[in-house]
């Protein structure tokens, strides 16, 4: 195993701790005396205009944070990522999502296999499923054809399908919709379910592992769901051979556990593999995007994978300088440890992208929120900023208010589109526009601020003129593109990838375990007696734990 390059012992760490000590940004300045700081700090990474200049940097500090990524090995490490090199250390596992997008006829051959063929055949076998339903060809049981595809799964099975038909759906053109089951709360398959018909609606069970208490539940119930509307309308006989044969028109699964799709009952034929070199929240562009396949089209669902091919080979191919997922990793590391940002705020201009943020969040602090690096010594920093965010102008009349004059510094990535998927006119003006003078309004007043003076020649006096003032100098990256097409969606996924990876290699983090989330499963199912009444399991706990269920009892109606 390669040891993490202790990130603070490097030279490029010392010149930013010093050019930190001190330091005190003025973009206006930095945009008077530099006409050309827009054009030098903007760069094209595919479809992507992206816009660097309104952040907190010199070209020193760009230097500095360059070399940072050069000591610490970023371009080596992504090599032995692509490589198929077992950078997983915890799990002993190939990390190779970047596999999932390679053009057809590519080949990697990892641990003796190749696995981009492996990607192409399951690649084949979606898009032909997904030619039938969307066809009519593939029926449920009673010969109708499927008008609803229901995604069950839970974190990156289920964040990455929600996010991408939601920025996606003007692309839907099969006459199919699709909903996405993902909390065990009973509220989220009873709402979901509501109003579908039984005979018209397919569910795609989608778990990495196929062992998830959360999806296994919901499927169950989603099963149920499916008998009982079957047989209460007279639809199916109320038999096991008939609701086995409904299982298997109305139910597929997506997996690397096939063993254990089959035990659910499910027909192995109707099952869509991928392997364990995967991780959940790396996995859109799997077999786990099945859904998206069927709903928006296989043409589609191959646009957005050519999206994330073309970041990965802009990672691949472009020096450091010019490497911007690696840049905006690197900026991410200069506010997190040297200018004590905690959060991030991602604020799509474009309400399709509403889910965006919550996907980020998993992508970002599942990968990076850990305090060991990947040969298990601590962390010699600070790591993992909390990802957050809301599409513009939303959040502008929510929390905007706290990243203009709070106390705080909250760098913001601010994403736009040229053109609208709606193109709609108020009184003969374009609303988007409208809406696009904003996102410009935005990134404007956070780099500029407003200075006293400028209050008071508006005429403002006394104490309101501090109140009415802004500070300026808080950091933003404008992201732009033509429109939100399938490979662009698959651009800026990527983008966040490689920017997620660049920071896990900076502080030596494994970004591609996740043993953070275990302790709570096990704790929920030691609890889940407890619950029940069991006297034991209710003694096993701490007293808050204890008080908390006794609460439960006496205050549960059933
Ligand atoms: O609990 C975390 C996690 O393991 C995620 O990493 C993963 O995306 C999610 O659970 C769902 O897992 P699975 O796809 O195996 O059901």
């Amino acid at each position: 195993m390669t040891a993490p390059v202790d990130p603070t012992s490097t030279v490029a760490w010392e010149e930013l701790t010093s050019l930190g000590d001190g330091f005190s940004p003025d973009l206006r300045e930095w945009f008077a005396e530099d006409p050309a700081r827009a054009e030098r700090l903007s760069f094209p990474l595919a479809d992507l205009h992206v816009d660097l200049s309104k952040n907190l940097i010199t070209d020193d500090l760009l230097a500095a944070l360059v070399k940072l990524a050069e000591e610490t090995g970023v371009a080596e490490r992504f090599a032995a990522m692509e490589a198929g090199e077992h950078i997983n250390t915890t799990e002993d596992r190939a990390v190779l999502h970047t596999a999932l997008r390679l053009p057809a006829g590519s080949s990697v051959v990892v641990d003796g296999q190749d696995v981009a063929a492996d990607v192409h055949e399951v690649l084949g076998r979606i898009e032909a499923f997904a030619n039938r339903v969307r066809s009519g060809e593939w029926t449920g049981v009673t010969g109708k054809k499927v008008t609803h595809v229901v995604n069950i799964g839970i974190g990156g099975s289920d964040l990455g399908p929600v996010m991408v038909y939601e920025a996606l759906a003007p692309y839907a053109d099969a006459g199919i919709e699709a909903r996405f089951i993902s909390n065990i709360d009973p509220t989220d398959l009873a709402q979901k379910t509501a109003g579908l018909d039984p005979e018209t609606t397919l569910f795609i069970v989608a778990s990495k592992t196929f062992t998830t208490l959360e999806t296994l539940t919901n499927a169950r119930l989603a099963r149920d769901w499916l008998w009982k509307g079957l047989t209460a309308s007279g639809a199916i006989a109320d038999n096991d051979d008939a609701r086995t044969a409904a299982v298997a028109r109305h139910f597929v699964a997506v997996s690397t556990a096939l063993d254990k799709v089959a035990e659910f009952g499910i027909d192995t034929d109707n099952a869509f593999g991928f392997w364990d070199w995967v991780g959940g929240r790396y996995s859109v562009d799997s077999a786990i995007g099945t859904s998206l396949a069927v709903v928006l089209g296989p043409e589609a669902f191959r646009d957005l994978l050519s999206g994330f091919h073309a970041v990965d080979e802009h990672v691949r191919t472009t020096p450091l300088a010019q490497n911007v997922p690696v840049l905006m990793g690197l900026l991410n590391v200069w506010y997190t440890n040297f200018l004590g940002a905690q959060s991030h705020a991602v604020l799509p201009y474009a309400q399709q992208l509403h889910r965006f943020p919550a996907y980020l969040q998993q992508l970002t602090m599942e990968s990076n929120g850990k305090s060991v690096r990947w040969d298990g010594t601590p962390v010699t920093t600070d790591t993992g900023e909390i990802f957050w965010g809301e599409p513009g102008t939303n959040g502008q009349h929510a929390f905007y208010q706290l990243i203009h004059q709070g106390t705080r510094l909250i760098p913001a990535d601010f994403i736009a589109f040229a053109n609208p998927a709606y193109p709609l006119q108020d009184g003969g003006r374009d609303v988007h526009g409208l809406f696009l003078a904003n996102f410009l309004a935005q990134t404007k007043a956070l780099a500029f601020g407003k200075t006293e003076e400028e209050v008071e020649a508006e005429g403002t006096t006394g104490p309101l003129v501090a109140a009415r003032s802004f500070e300026g100098n808080r950091p933003t990256t404008s992201i732009f593109a033509s429109s939100l097409t399938p490979k662009v969606l698959g651009e800026l996924i990527a983008l966040y990838e490689h920017i997620t990876f660049t920071q896990g290699v900076i502080w030596g983090i494994n970004s591609f375990d996740q043993w953070g989330v275990e302790l709570g499963k096990q704790l929920a199912l030691q609890i889940a007696p407890a619950i029940e009444g069991d006297e034991s399991a209710i003694e096993a706990q701490d007293p808050s734990t204890r008080a908390l269920l006794a609460y439960y009892r006496e205050h549960r109606s059933a």
